[in-house]
């Protein structure tokens, strides 16, 4: 078992279970998609029964007799006979049910230009994307990296590459030209699709220059043959000869007739990089047929999806594994009119998202409890003004939500009747794992109280036992499940060792959490060295790395402090070399915030850096984060004892209060 640095018994969540709960209104519950409680002993009492039966509601061309293959743990195979194509699940299978013309996306530019896709126009769009992608060399197998602003033809590249059977490895627009190109080797891409630009903060920010930077990195030799641009923003962007293509000049060669085949269930859908434990991002790789199953079946449970009638609305970006399974795949396979925004939602004011709501009728909203933080933050006045009386479910993921921001929530959006799904889940579950179910879960705030029918998730204690009701422990998920993590790619022993090694037998993706005395569960973070800054999860091995690459520095220790807006803030400590001319430590604040952002993207830029003389380091060496934590925090400094030197603290934390 590594250390780990939690605080799970100090975590402030957690003490309110004592205050009301809110149930789901007899209104609510007559209409709910779920309201018969008997689904979560009958899905326990036969798992795989249970996944099967969701497994079916998917069009298959080649039905599955196998449902789970666990025979070499901890590698699973989900329906493993079985064939189906993905995106004709998303599709061609609701044009074939007649509801062509429902709208698919209602797409809002920040701007404010706009665009409706049917399921019929989509379709039309995905299958002249094949077309033009099958003549780039785009097969069976292949990678594509996808680097885009929030824009239909993200979705449509997405679609269009699951399509062919070929994976995607979808890079979020905010990272760095060496984020994307590490990204882009790893993967093996041989074609990037990306566009001039996205709009953001009612500026241009520029995307193509960064991957041309990116392919000119390690001198300028790379797996891509191709780049495909979007035109977007309209602002200058260089064409390399023989490269470089343009999306609408291509794209009007190719007709709109394409034959969707199905491939087999475990043909790897899309790779998405996430940060761990250590500085190398991992390469999580998601297949088909248990992916679509359970993002589809949970979108449904979950949102109490009504596809006829209800807008939907998740506010991720389609860079986080958020946007690939509730905005793309869980949504288009149910057949749901959704809404993509492609800008902030302070653009031009901080009515824009509300007043989208307002626009389109949005009646199922889901983001991030950062967001909702910084709303509040703003005031009650500025949503007050428009009428979000459509909206009957809104769901919460990323972070826990603070009771706080739960009520908040719950009142000023949801307009006190509106359920909250506070879902925890992560890029290597796939789907929503612990959420209550609208329909039948008395709500309580701060918690995502119950694990999804079929799914398996205990609270165990370090040596994997479970731990009693009212107490804490790291979070595990026993049985296999469908959407779950197939390996990280090209490195089958780090996904063992990373996941599978810490607990025995269990999952442990890093999250501690706690049982209440109705066996609800509360999380309370990560127990390991990731941060979640603004619901994104960053590495502290990672900007260490990007720190000490810069020439000034010697060393670096990087912990996630609590801040009342963003959940984490990255703050940094980090020792100059001695005899280093660059730069003085009052520029070194600003140079190295600046250092991180190019080096990684502007996600992971400090919040503060702290110029120190020495790090608290134990006799062994080991840095001891939990203290610098502890400073980061303004808190009184924690057990020095296992420290080399002990007066390193008392000189650090004099020098973080001098600051504030
Ligand atoms: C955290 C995002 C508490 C958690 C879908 C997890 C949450 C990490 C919740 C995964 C929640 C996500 N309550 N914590 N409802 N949802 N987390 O991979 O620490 O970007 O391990 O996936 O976010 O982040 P990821």
């Amino acid at each position: 078992m590594t250390e780990h640095h939690g605080t799970i018994e100090s975590h402030p969540l957690g003490q309110d279970e004592a205050q009301n709960t809110f149930p789901p209104s007899a209104e609510f519950r007559a209409q709910a998609n779920v309201n018969d409680p008997s689904v979560y002993w009958r899905a326990a009492e036969d798992p795989e029964a249970y996944w099967a039966k969701r497994a079916s509601e998917l069009r298959w061309t080649k039905p599955f007799t196998e449902i789970l293959d666990w025979s070499n743990p901890p590698f699973a195979k989900w329906f493993a006979d079985g064939e189906l194509n993905v995106a004709a699940n998303c599709l061609d299978r609701h044009i074939a049910e007649g509801i062509g013309d429902r709208v698919a996306i209602h797409f809002e530019g920040e701007p404010g230009d706009t665009r409706t896709l049917t399921y019929a126009e989509l379709t039309h769009e995905v299958k002249r994307a094949a077309n033009m992608l099958t003549s780039l060399g785009v097969e069976a197998g292949d990678r594509v990296a996808i680097y885009m602003p929030m824009i239909p033809e993200a979705v449509i590249s997405m679609l269009a590459v699951a399509r062919l059977g070929a994976a995607h490895s979808v890079v979020f627009g905010g990272f760095s030209a060496d984020s994307l190109r590490a990204r882009i080797d790893d993967a093996e891409a041989e074609l990037v699709i990306t566009a001039d630009g996205g709009y953001r903060k009612g500026r241009v920010s520029a995307l193509k220059p960064t991957v041309d930077d990116a392919l000119a990195l390690r001198g300028g030799g790379s797996t891509v043959k191709n780049v495909l641009v979007v035109q977007r923003t309209g602002n200058d962007v260089t064409m390399q000869e023989g490269r470089d293509l343009w999306w609408h000049e291509e794209v009007v060669a190719y007709d709109d007739q394409h034959e969707a085949k199905g491939f087999p269930a475990e043909n790897p859908l899309f790779i998405l990089y996430t940060s761990g434990t250590t500085g190398k991002p991992k390469g999580i790789l998601h297949t088909s047929g248990g992916y679509l199953t359970q993002v589809t079946a949970t979108h449904r449970d979950i949102f109490d999806l009504k596809p006829e009638t209800d807008v939907y609305w998740c506010t991720a970006d389609i860079g986080w594994i958020t946007g690939h399974s509730y905005v793309v795949y869980g949504p288009l396979a149910n057949g749901a009119t959704q809404v993509i925004y492609e800008g902030t939602p302070e653009t031009p004011d901080w009515g824009r998202w509300w007043s989208i709501i307002q626009k389109y009728g949005v009646t199922i909203f889901y983001t991030a409890p950062t967001a909702i933080r910084a709303c509040m933050k703003v005031g009650r006045q500025v949503p007050e003004q428009y009428d979000l009386s459509s909206i009957r479910v809104l769901g919460s993921v990323g972070e826990p939500i603070n009771p706080e921001a739960w009520r908040w929530y719950h009142e000023v959006i949801g307009g006190e009747k509106a359920p909250i799904v506070d879902t925890w889940w992560q890029t290597e579950t796939g789907a929503i794992m612990i959420s209550p179910l609208p329909g039948l879960t008395s709500l309580k705030p701060g918690s995502a109280q119950s694990p999804q029918p079929g799914i398996d998730v205990s609270i165990v204690d370090e040596k994997g036992r479970r731990v009693d009701r009212g107490q804490g422990g790291l979070l595990t998920i026993r049985r296999p499940w469908p959407s779950m993590v197939r390996t990280i790619w090209g490195d089958p022993d780090r996904f063992v060792d990373t996941y599978w090694s810490q607990v025995d037998g269990q999952y442990f993706a890093g999250d501690g959490a706690r049982v209440d005395e109705d066996g609800d569960i509360w999380l309370m973070g990560r127990v390991d060295d990731v941060m979640n800054v603004s619901g994104h999860r960053l590495s502290t091995t990672e900007i260490e790395s990007a720190l000490v690459d810069h020439v000034a520095v010697a060393e670096s220790a990087v912990v996630g402090a609590d801040d009342e807006t963003t959940g984490q803030a990255v703050v940094a400590f980090v020792i100059l070399k001695s005899q280093q001319q660059i730069i003085t430590a009052d520029e070194a604040e600003a140079e190295l915030k600046k250092h991180v952002a190019t080096q990684i993207g502007a996600i992971a830029r400090p919040r503060q850096v702290f110029v120190v003389n020495e790090l608290p380091k134990t006799r062994s060496g080991k840095i001891m984060r939990r203290l610098l934590k502890d400073a980061a925090e303004g808190r009184e400094i924690g057990d020095v004892t296992t420290l080399a030197d002990t007066s390193v603290m008392q000189i650090i934390s004099d020098r973080v209060r001098s600051e504030k």
